[in-house]
Order: C-alpha cells, then sequence, then structure tokens
C-alpha cells in the first residue's frame, strides 16, 4: 500500500505545525533566536530534500514491483492510484473506499426500536482531534514545567525588560543642566503636567503659593541666579539653602535635567504672563525689578 499523500509534504508540514506551536508558547519570552536561526531553516530544508529522493527512490522501487505482478492486478493498482493529485487528497480526507464499500453500520438499541447510523468519522476530523490532543500535551507540560503563559513571570520578565529599556534611554540621553537649560516656549504644556505632579502641593496648580512662596509675583526670596530663567531652574536643581521645604529636586535625582527644563520652562512662563491668578498668596522676600513682567 502507498502513502496517499508523500512524505516530503506531510514531515515538514508537521515540522512547521511544531515551530509554529514552539513559537507560540515562547513569543513573550524573547527566545525566540533559534526560531528565525538559519540552522533551523536549513534544517528543514535538507529534510524536505531527503524526503523527496526518498520519495522518488519508493516511487522507482513500486514502479519496478508493478512489472512482477499479473496484468489485472497492475490495472487495479493503477486505477487506485490514478486522479489528479488534489482529487486523491480529497478521497483521502472525506472518505474511505474502505469503509464506504462495507456500507455504514446500524446500531440497534433494541428497546426502543430505533436504529442508529455509526457513520464513520471523516479523516480530516480525526486528524484535527488528534491534533488538539497532542496540542494540549504540549500546552500542559509547557504550563507547568516552563515559564510559559504564567502572568506572574510575564509581569515580572515585561517590568524587568522595561527597567532595562529606561536605563538604555536615560543613558542615551544627554540631560541638560543648569549651564545648558534655557527658556523653551514648546517646553511650558509638558512642564504644566510635570508641576502639577510635583509643585501643586506646595505652590499651588496655577503657581499662586500654598506652603511655598507665590511664583507669579515679582517677589523673591531667593536670588541665586542674575537671570530669572536660571534662578528659577537653580532653585529646583539645588533646593533651598534657606528653608529646607523646598527640596534639591534635580541634584538627589527626583527630577532628570529634561524634565526641570519644562517645568522652568513653565514657571517662567507663569510668571511673564500679564495675567495672574486671582488668588495669590502674600508677596514674599524682595520685589526684583529686573525680572518684572513688563507689558
Ligand atoms: C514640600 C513643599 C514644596 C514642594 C513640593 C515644592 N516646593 Fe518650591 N518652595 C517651597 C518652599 C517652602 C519655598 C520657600 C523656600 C525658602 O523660603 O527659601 C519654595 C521655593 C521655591 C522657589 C523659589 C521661590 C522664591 O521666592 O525664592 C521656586 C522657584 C520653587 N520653590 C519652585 C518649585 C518647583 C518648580 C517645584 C516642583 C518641582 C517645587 N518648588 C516644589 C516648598 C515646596
Amino acid at each position: 500500500m502507498r502513502y496517499k499523500i508523500s512524505s516530503f509534504i506531510m514531515i515538514p508540514s508537521f515540522l512547521s505545525v511544531i515551530i509554529f506551536a514552539l513559537y507560540t508558547f515562547l513569543r513573550s519570552y524573547n527566545r525566540l533566536g533559534y526560531m528565525t536561526d538559519p540552522i533551523t531553516i536549513f534544517f528543514i530544508i535538507v529534510v524536505t530534500i531527503l524526503l523527496i529522493i526518498l520519495e522518488s527512490i519508493n516511487h522507482l522501487i513500486f514502479k519496478i514491483q508493478l512489472r512482477s505482478i499479473s496484468e489485472k492486478e497492475k490495472k487495479k493498482i493503477l486505477e487506485k492510484n490514478e486522479g489528479n493529485y488534489l482529487y486523491t487528497f480529497y478521497k483521502f480526507l472525506f472518505y474511505d473506499p474502505k469503509i464506504l464499500n462495507k456500507g455504514v453500520r446500524k446500531i440497534d438499541h433494541g428497546f426502543d426500536g430505533i436504529l442508529e447510523l455509526d457513520n464513520q468519522l471523516p479523516v480530516w476530523w480525526v486528524h484535527l482531534f488528534c491534533i488538539t490532543v497532542v496540542f494540549s500535551c504540549i500546552y500542559f507540560f509547557s504550563y507547568f514545567l516552563f515559564d510559559f503563559s504564567d502572568p506572574y513571570k510575564e509581569y515580572d520578565y515585561s517590568y524587568k525588560k522595561q527597567l532595562q529599556e529606561i536605563k538604555i534611554f536615560e543613558k542615551n540621553t544627554p540631560q541638560t543642566s543648569l549651564s545648558t537649560s534655557s527658556f523653551k516656549k514648546n517646553m511650558v504644556n509638558e512642564g504644566q503636567k510635570l508641576f502639577e505632579e510635583n509643585c501643586s502641593t506646595c505652590h499651588q496648580s496655577d503657581g499662586s503659593g500654598n506652603i511655598g512662596p507665590n511664583l507669579t509675583d515679582n517677589y523673591w526670596i531667593n536670588r541665586v541666579e542674575k537671570d530669572l530663567y536660571k534662578n528659577i531652574f537653580s532653585m529646583i536643581w539645588n533646593g533651598s539653602k534657606k528653608n529646607p521645604t523646598m527640596r534639591a529636586f534635580g541634584k538627589t535625582g527626583e527630577i532628570k535635567g529634561n524634565d526641570i527644563e519644562k517645568i522652568s520652562s513653565y514657571v517662567y512662563f507663569i510668571n511673564k504672563k500679564i495675567e495672574k491668578p486671582i488668588k495669590q498668596k502674600d508677596p514674599q522676600g524682595t520685589k526684583i525689578l529686573e525680572w518684572e513682567s513688563k507689558k
């Protein structure tokens, strides 16, 4: 009996299914190196070529064997193998002539007089069922033996990966410092968000002051730089020497240089703006005329 489907189609197909299954299981773990590895691809190609050779040898032997049998038998075998490949494939999948010849079995319930047809299941159905059984075994063992599909491990993995990415990002992005930073209008909106997150508890989200002084008026407790923008940057970077409540956000690494630039741009912007918040904290420190916002 000859196989209906050539092994050089069957085996690489199975290999692809297995590789696909492994791919699905290991996808979230970035361990796919060997899937797209030239060695894997090379292996599949070699296996296919070997199988094609085997198949041709098999075919040759079959032809030689045909010579030694009687005409009648030969005709029978050739008839069986006749037809287009797809048709044979279709026949293989949907009905088996052996079963068809036997006819459908009937099961007699007896007690209720109902006759049940015991139809043979189609081959594609049986194969699909077997594949699901194999698949569930692979899934089951990979779930319990490996990290596959464990949400805690997946979380852990992604978390570590993200930290690593942040580290790399920070390493590769140069941060501004007091000497290189300058006011940037396009950073005001982002700065506002950061200000609300980090500073609004003490300075109010509009900068009008709470525990900390009003940042929108012309009175300043600290003057550590000549320039208003630099003064703001320096205050956020170094904190206040007079009052530790205003801590050194930059020096301690709590806020990175680039973000301080954004926040400073926002504070500078609201200080220079003509419209001021309606409710403001009383002035603290001395009025600095040079920094006054001019109409
Ligand atoms: C825990 C409360 C607190 C937080 C949070 C805080 N500040 Fe302050 N800030 C203060 C206090 C108090 C002062 C007054 C310091 C002093 O008297 O020298 C101050 C002073 C300042 C000054 C100088 C004002 C002046 O008149 O000299 C600036 C500028 C400033 N803060 C900006 C910020 C920014 C921007 C943030 C957010 C990154 C922030 N502060 C977060 C409490 C805080």
